[in-house]
């Protein structure tokens, strides 16, 4: 039984996104947040047989309400990718909505866990934690980015190359950050073993970093991904929703390493250094994150070296981000 608001609900994710929201029967209260056109994306969500209660809400007047009472707030609000834009060239539009957005919620549900779409993830989930930090509410165990999309294309761009792999059963241990080179697939650890020659793991590698760049070109200037980042979404939502309820889940996301959450220090070790923020597999509860998963193995020399590549450009990202809110 949990209560979801999607902030951005009308938007190219926003709208596949509430749809999956409203067809996962253990949400029961689920609140749509626009600036335009909400009332009748929430009018016609509404109708479809599930049991959770849908509610529109437009405009900023209504923010308060919307992430009142909430568990979980997921946030695709925000201005996407044209060709020839890097994610970081979204930052001047999308780093005071998210900030808007995450005070809203820092005021009215402060221990609501919060999941963060809006780009540049690198940045905005530093910015809301700063935001939460100010208020006096950060738990670093509540604050994600969701990164899952690349993980989803690691799985699907595994099957391309192999096509006997299950793409749906595959796992591919993604971490670093959500931009470029900040992602590094560990396609060594994967959950089965794939054969791959040194060049194919440089072409795969290189593919799920740019995979969003695939996406930009073939809309060729109306967007980027919607319905696979509604699709990765949802999961990663849903694994939160099954935390929320008990179970325990591991879902590779974008979370506060500052926080020395159990499991840093290999993190660390293997090149994150003294990062504040940072994509791992975490082990999901109650609560939030519990743990960082072990990953199972000791990463290639080239995803190594890649993690320090990931490394250099995140320390910038995180500090843009924090500086947006702190003024440092
Ligand atoms: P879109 O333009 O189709 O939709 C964005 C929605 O946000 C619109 O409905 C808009 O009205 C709304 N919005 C704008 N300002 C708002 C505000 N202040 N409060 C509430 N809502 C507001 O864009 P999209 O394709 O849905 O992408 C949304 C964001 O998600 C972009 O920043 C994009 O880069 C990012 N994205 C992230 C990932 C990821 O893997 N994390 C994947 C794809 C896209
Ligand atoms: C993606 O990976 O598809 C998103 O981050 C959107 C983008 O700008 O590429």
């Amino acid at each position: 039984m949990v209560s979801v608001a999607v902030l951005g609900a009308a938007g190219g994710i926003g709208q596949p996104l509430s749809l999956l929201m409203k067809l996962n029967a253990n949400v029961t209260k689920l609140n749509l947040y626009d600036i335009v056109n909400v009332p009748g994306v929430a009018a016609d969500i509404s109708h479809i047989a599930t049991n959770a209660e849908v509610k529109s809400f437009l405009g900023s007047g209504e923010l308060a309400a919307a992430v009142t009472g909430i568990d979980l707030a997921i946030i695709p609000a925000g201005v996407p990718r044209k060709p020839g834009m890097t994610r970081d060239d979204l930052f001047k539009i999308n780093a005071g909505i998210v900030k808007t957005l995450v005070e809203a919620i820092a005021a009215s549900s402060p221990r609501a866990f919060i999941a963060i779409i809006s780009n540049p993830v690198n940045s905005t989930v530093p910015i809301a934690a700063e935001v939460l930090k100010a208020k006096g509410v950060f738990d670093p165990r509540r604050l994600f980015g969701v990164t899952t999309l690349d993980v989803v294309r690691a799985s699907r761009f595994v099957r391309d190359l192999r096509p006997g792999v299950d793409a749906a059963a595959l796992r591919v241990p993604v971490i670093g950050g959500h931009s470029g080179t900040t992602i590094v697939p560990l396609l060594s650890l994967a959950s089965t073993p794939i054969d791959l020659s040194e060049a194919e793991v440089k072409e795969l590698t290189h593919r799920i970093q740019f995979g969003g760049d695939e996406v930009v070109k073939a809309k060729d200037g109306a967007g980027s991904a919607t319905l696979s980042m509604a699709h990765a979404g949802a999961r990663f939502a849903d694994s939160l929703i099954r935390a929320i309820n008990g179970e325990t889940v591991v879902e590779p996301t974008f979370i506060a390493l500052a926080a020395d959450p159990e499991g840093a220090e290999e993190i660390r070790a293997l090149g994150a250094g003294e990062l504040d923020f940072f994509a791992v597999p975490v082990e999901l509860g109650p609560e939030g994150v519990k743990r960082i998963a072990p990953l199972g193995g000791q990463p290639s020399a080239f995803e190594r070296e890649a993690v320090a590549v990931a490394a250099k450009a995140l320390d910038t990202n995180i500090a843009t981000g924090a500086a947006f809110v702190t003024g440092a």
